[in-house]
């Protein structure tokens, strides 16, 4: 088994069939591990659910390579289990929801494959409980929140059992309830089951939970590295539109208006420990 699960080499796309036609990404050079968690960012239109498509073979590459597990996403026999092996996960989940009850809804996908009834009930048990969706399996989606209906997607997917899902601005439509539903449900799935997580997003607060952070812009990588390497690099930002999380641009705003504060905090519970520091030096 090869250590670079998903490989991009030399990508480039353009959506128009003529030659001259812009390109919606270009020279994309991507190696993601099994089990990593990247976040792709970059402003309206930069690329990145033109990367996203081309790693479920959803579309292929006009120049350059993409393999996912070493299969060749051109090679019209590997679609099948390429598109097993990556889940997408789209904004709306009203468009990814095809049954009235959410267990019939979650089965869908492994009926498809074939597979038979007992290893579905087995997957369907399993992909609920990892969505912590488990005890409204005969719920009616139509009731379920924006939240809800967005696990109940992804429970869809996992009972296919895939090695990678690619979120592709999943929590967009949801209210702050449901995307730190969707969130932890991530997370978990990252951490306790190793799956392979790529999040797309605008927010930079969700940027921050993966290990990478690859920016694009103008249909290229601009940079990809560390979370903390890409969050120090304002002038990146600054030239991507891109903020920086919540709790470092309050830290960069008290040090801009003179107070001599230490640190660079990304996420809440780090810059708590900045302002506890922070105050402690005073007593
Ligand atoms: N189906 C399509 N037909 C033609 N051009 C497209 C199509 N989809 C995307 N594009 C163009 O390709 C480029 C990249 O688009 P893409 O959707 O990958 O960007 P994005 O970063 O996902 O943007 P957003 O943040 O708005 O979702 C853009 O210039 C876009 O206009
Ligand atoms: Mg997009």
């Amino acid at each position: 088994m090869s250590d670079d699960f998903i490989k991009m080499e030399n990508v480039s796309f353009s959506y128009g069939a003529r030659k001259y036609e812009k390109c919606a990404i270009s020279d994309i050079n991507l190696e993601i591990k099994r089990g990593e968690f990247l976040a792709i960012v970059g402003q309206n239109g930069s690329g990145k659910s033109t990367i996203a498509k081309h790693l479920n073979a959803m579309i292929l590459p006009s120049s350059g390579k993409v393999f996912v597990d070493t299969m060749d996403t051109c090679d019209e026999n590997k679609v099948f289990e390429i598109r097993r092996a990556v889940g997408l996960v789209l904004q709306n989940p009203d468009n990814q929801i095809v049954s009235t009850i959410v267990e019939d809804d979650v089965a869908f996908g492994p009926e498809n494959l074939g597979i038979n009834p007992e290893e579905i009930k087995k997957r369907v048990y399993f992909a609920l409980k990892a969505v912590g969706m488990h005890e409204l399996k005969k719920e009616f989606v139509s009731r379920l929140s924006g939240g809800q209906k967005q696990r109940i997607a992804i429970a869809g997917i996992l009972a296919i059992n895939p090695d990678c899902m690619i979120f592709d601005e999943s929590t967009a439509m949801l209210d702050p309830c449901g995307r730190e539903e969707v969130l932890k449900t991530l997370l978990h799935l990252n951490k306790k089951q190793g799956l392979t997580i790529i999040l797309i997003t605008h927010f930079m607060e969700e940027a921050v939970l993966a290990d990478r952070i690859a920016v694009m812009k103008g249909g290229k990588i601009i940079k990809i590295g560390g979370k903390r390497e890409i969050f120090s690099d304002l002038n990146l930002l600054e030239s991507c539109h891109l903020s920086l999380p919540q709790s470092a641009r309050l830290i960069l705003s008290l040090r801009k208006n003179g107070l001599k504060i230490d640190g660079n905090p990304i996420n809440k519970t780090e810059c708590i420990d900045v302002l506890h520091r922070f105050l402690s030096s005073f007593r």
